[in-house]
């Protein structure tokens, strides 16, 4: 998404905060713990290190939007903080701190300070510094995330970063105020990104500047998106987009990115209004977005948007504020699912658009806004954007994982796989929890707890788990009675341990023209097509950065007999590299089908299943495999 010129403004007249007696921002129900003190153990580490080998890793060394070292360069990372050298700031600070990469950090805390040092003395920070070009707000927003993050691995950076936003935010104040100066459409839909860091500093370092930083959040609400009204029950778009009008004058505002983005805007407008009903809104916004856009992968759909990460991001945040526990079961399934099958096994290539019945992915054009080539696997497909925005899901992913309870007595485990964390909670009690798991190639998790004090420890049990049983210390195997979505351990000072055996049932997920998506767990199940792959183009810089094309070399037009679903693992004990690659899954399911007659549409892909298929052949056995694993072809099956 490249930034568009400046469009014609929209306010939103009329929302009044004056009627709020509370001061203050509400608390959060959960807190994040700062970045690298959650760490990423086994096939998790390694799918983080797989990204850093691949495009994430190399692309500040070729990619022009990235990679000069000549900050103020044409192309450069500086001259970029309107969005590619902000997008990949915040997606490599977490990302090379949890793979310990000295290298790439370096280079983050280089484009840190150059960014502070040319802020100028109105406050004004990026590349409009000394120049005519005009200046909107959205750009600098990714960039202050990574800033944020580097001040917890440094917090000797804290001081320099915090008087810079002190310094920018009175001239954005201004800005605003003076008919939201600087609010296009970008800043218009993704105000909410702002006010989180402006919450970041009434938090922890509000410096008496309380009022200006709150007067600030209502303003950017009030210059932007009234995500209540998009989320409202009667605005609210249930079908797809293209042809309805929008109500609020901006189509951005049904953008699938900035649709995620916008999901956090009513759990950070609640923390200054203080009124439940944006919570509410929120919660129920959620569910009519899936439901009315959902994808078995955990994502909903978007012709305008790459699969999950932002809503990664969304997701964990919207957990913190509320704290229902299906904020957290659905980013677990996006993680698992959505994010890497649009990946490549290696990293090296990504989609702009993922389709369910992915029969091939090629230069195609179902999609009413996006072009042709949205669908290959390569290096910036449709979109820059992506390139420098997709490495932040699994980062953003890993260190959302636990939580402390705000009176910091607690800590909770909430995304399950292989973890390690260690922390001081309240009473100077040292804690260090290491995580051993395949999950979510297993349902067993080892758990062990050091502690200096006693305390009470937190793990999400997935709304999918079905017969879970926890055995603590060595001892016998209980069911697990969560609470909330929360199952209680409590640890005693010295080493606790604990083994979840999390299993879950196969459920079937009714899909439309009478077909069926299969889960199990936090999986959705897909057969995995054969298929060619062909070379499109290499880059001239870096011949590792591949656009590939893929094609159905065998039948991919199957009916399946749900009854006959059997679920099998090969139980390893540990897991190739990379994981997420055809014929690496240690769990698979098999099917009886038949072929049936499925029609073609456009060139190519699969136009909508047949509602009441004949079989034409002889029934079969298919072998069906994590979506994220059977990448790049994917299948929803269906009712014989
Ligand atoms: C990074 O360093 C941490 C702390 O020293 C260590 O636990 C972790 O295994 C390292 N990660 C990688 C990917 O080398
Ligand atoms: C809370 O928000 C709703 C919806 O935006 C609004 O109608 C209501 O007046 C607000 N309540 C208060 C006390 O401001
Ligand atoms: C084919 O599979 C279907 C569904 O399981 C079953 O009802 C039918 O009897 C099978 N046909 C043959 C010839 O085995």
């Amino acid at each position: 998404m490249k930034l568009l010129p400046a469009l014609q403004l929209l306010f939103i007249p009329g929302v009044s905060f004056l009627a709020q007696a509370q001061t203050g921002l509400a608390p959060k129900k959960f807190l994040p713990l700062p970045l690298g003190q959650v760490r990423p153990r086994g096939w998790l580490s390694d799918q983080l290190v797989v990204q850093t080998n691949g495009l994430a890793g190399h692309e500040h060394e070729f990619y022009h939007y990235v990679s000069q070292t000549d900050w103020t360069g044409g192309d450069s990372l500086y001259s970029n903080l309107e969005e590619a050298g902000s997008y990949w700031f915040n997606a490599m600070v977490p990302n090379s701190v949890l793979v310990n990469e000295t290298v790439i950090h370096q280079k983050t805390l280089e484009f840190l300070d150059y960014v502070l040092d040319h802020q100028d003395s109105t406050g004004w920070i990026g590349p409009e510094v000394n120049t005519n070009k005009p200046r909107f707000l959205w750009g600098r927003y990714p960039f202050f995330f990574g800033a944020i993050q580097l001040t917890e691995v440094h917090p000797e950076l804290t001081d320099r970063v915090v008087t810079a936003l002190h310094k920018f935010v009175p001239l954005a104040n201004k800005m605003l105020h003076n008919n939201g100066e600087g609010v296009d459409a970008w800043a218009q839909t993704r105000w909410e990104d702002f006010v989180l860091t402006l919450q970041w500093l009434h938090d922890f370092h509000p410096n008496g500047k309380e009022d200006l930083l709150v007067d600030t959040m209502k303003q950017l609400k009030f210059t932007g998106v009234p995500w209540e009204k998009v989320f409202s029950e009667e605005l609210f778009p249930k079908t797809a987009v293209e042809h309805t009008p929008n109500p609020f004058n901006l189509p951005l505002t049904w953008h699938g990115v900035n649709i995620a983005e916008g999901l956090k805007a009513l759990p950070t407008t609640f923390r200054f209004t203080h009124n439940q009903t944006d919570i509410d809104t929120a919660s129920k916004g959620w569910d009519m977005l899936f439901q009315y856009h959902g994808r078995p992968s955990g994502i909903y759909a978007a012709d305008e948007y790459l699969a999950g990460l932002e809503a990664v991001r969304g997701g964990s945040y919207l957990y913190q504020v509320i704290g229902d526990p299906k904020f957290a079961d659905r980013v677990e399934r996006i993680a698992y699912n959505a994010l890497p099958a649009t990946l490549t096994g290696d990293m090296w290539s990504r989609q702009y658009l993922q389709q369910q019945n992915q029969i091939a992915s090629k230069d195609i054009n179902p999609f009413p806004n996006d072009g042709s080539y949205s669908n290959v696997f390569g290096l910036e497909p449709n979109y820059p954007c992506c390139t420098v925005n997709f490495p932040q899901g699994w980062p953003k992913f890993i260190s959302n994982a636990f939580l402390k309870t705000p009176d910091q007595k607690s800590l909770v485990h909430l995304y399950l796989g292989p973890f390690s964390t260690s922390s001081t909670l309240s009473s100077d009690n040292h804690v260090t929890v290491n995580v051993d798991t395949l999950y979510p190639f297993s349902d067993t998790l080892h758990t062990t707890i050091t502690a200096t004090k006693a305390f009470t420890y937190f793990v999400r049990i997935p709304s999918w788990v079905s017969g879970g049983t926890i055995a603590i210390n060595g001892g016998k195997a209980n069911a697990v009675n969560p609470s909330n979505g929360l199952q209680a351990v409590s640890v005693s000072p010295g080493t606790t341990t604990f083994v979840l055996n999390l299993p879950a049932k196969i459920t079937i997920e009714n899909r439309p023209h009478n077909s069926i998506a299969i889960h199990r767990g936090p999986f959705n199940f897909a057969f995995d097509i054969p298929r060619n792959q062909k070379v499109l183009r290499r880059d001239s810089r870096e011949p590792r950065a591949v656009d590939l094309e893929f094609d159905a070399s065998g039948a991919w037009q199957f009916a399946i007999d749900p009854a006959t679903l059997h679920f099998e693992t090969t139980s390893p004990s540990s897991l190739p590299s990379p994981i997420f690659d055809s014929g690496k899954s240690p769990l698979s399911m098999t099917v009886t089908a038949c072929p049936i007659d499925w029609d073609i549409a456009g060139n190519t892909f699969a136009a909508p299943p047949p509602s009441n298929p004949a079989c034409t052949g002889r029934n079969t056995t298919l072998t069906l495999t994590p979506l994220g694993v059977s990448n790049p072809c994917v299948l929803v099956q269906w009712h014989m």
